[in-house]
């Protein structure tokens, strides 16, 4: 027998995050109608006294959807045991999860576009009914067993919702979507970040740190954890605007917070595929890099700043992107 904790992954994030990472909803910058919504949802379930509704959470990487679920939790006053798509491999370690579960507590699910199918159909029935059937052996002699579960609440979070399947995605009775964060809100949390590490940062720095930070938490918290160490050794330990661009230039991080992948990305396109269109797996074959690294966590900025286009035959890149990169744009969709 397989312990379930196996299947309980441990945070991943490391102990930088934790300690940044945002506690209730007071602390949690922007996402607001985010925020108002999920505080009816709540208030309502308490004054109810049901169970709360199922709720999907969606959008790129590092936005705070890990970080909501808890908070939800917390403000929901529920236990939260976390466990994530790829760890649940067969339909029995889902069984044993969801019944060790206790009445009310919340189940997170990370990355749940990665259950597989099998998996997938078992969670959805219990998402609905409360209760797990359960075929016990095989062949002739094998029966159906019905077991009846605590009333749970899943939250699922996704960089992909367009992965999971209708049944599933049906079975959430909330379902948001995290945007990337407008500027303000993002020096508003470098701001806080540094409070909270103790370090001091100047009003041009945190300005230039946060115009890098590609409009997400995550990353601009990174930024600036560099940004200290490049102050703490180079200079007083006072983050200045020199620091910032110093420390930026030695990650090659550019003035809109492109990094060496986005613009290997972006020059591929432009410089072996005439600026496309260009296909997936092509891009990927020759940028050496995942396409799931690409479509889930490059792209989704680069064509939010309108650097790249999807069509339904590839890749594009945008006159904005050429500018950018200061490339030639005569070769721009010529055919090779
Ligand atoms: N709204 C916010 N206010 C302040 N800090 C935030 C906010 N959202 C995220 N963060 C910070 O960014 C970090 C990353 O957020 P989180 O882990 O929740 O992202 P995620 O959406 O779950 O990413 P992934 O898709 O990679 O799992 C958190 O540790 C937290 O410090
Ligand atoms: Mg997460």
């Amino acid at each position: 027998m397989r312990e379930i904790t196996n299947n309980l992954v441990e945070e991943k994030d490391d102990e930088f995050e934790v300690t940044l990472r945002p506690k209730k909803f007071a602390d949690f910058v922007g996402q607001n109608s985010i925020k108002e919504n999920l505080n009816i949802s709540i208030a309502a379930h308490k004054k109810r006294g049901d169970v709360l509704d199922h709720i999907l959470l969606y959008g790129p990487p590092g936005l705070g959807k890990t970080t909501l679920a808890n908070i939800i939790a917390l403000e929901v006053g529920s236990s939260i045991k976390i466990t994530s798509g790829p760890a649940i491999e067969r339909a029995g370690d889902l069984a044993s999860i969801l019944t060790n579960l206790t009445e009310g507590e919340i189940l997170f699910i990370d990355e749940i576009h990665r259950l597989n199918r099998i998996v997938e159909e078992v969670l959805y029935s219990a998402m609905e009914d409360y209760a797990l059937d359960i075929m016990i052996g095989k062949g002739p002699g094998a029966k159906s067993i019905r077991i009846d579960l605590p009333k749970f609440t899943i939250i699922g979070a996704t960089t992909r919702a367009g992965l999971l399947s209708a049944p599933l995605r049906d079975r959430f009775g909330l379902t948001h979507r995290l945007d990337y964060y407008e500027p303000e809100e993002i020096s508003h949390i470098v701001k806080r970040s540094s409070n909270i590490l103790n370090v001091k940062i100047k009003t041009d720095a945190l300005e230039e740190l946060s115009k890098r930070a590609r409009r997400t938490p995550r990353i601009a918290n990174r930024l600036l954890k560099r940004v200290r160490d490049y102050a703490e050794v180079k200079g007083d330990g006072t983050i200045g605007f020199e620091d910032v661009l110093k420390a930026m230039d030695l990650l090659a991080v550019d003035k809109l917070g492109l990094d060496k992948t986005d613009r290997n990305i972006l020059t591929a396109i432009i410089e072996k595929f005439g600026g496309g269109p260009v296909g997936l797996n092509t891009l990927a074959a020759s940028t050496s890099e995942e396409k799931d690294t690409i479509e889930e966590v490059y792209e989704p900025f680069l064509m939010q700043i309108g650097f790249l286009e999807r069509t339904s035959r590839g890749r594009k890149a945008t006159t904005a992107a050429y500018q950018h990169l200061n490339l030639p744009n005569s070769g721009q969709n010529k055919l090779l």
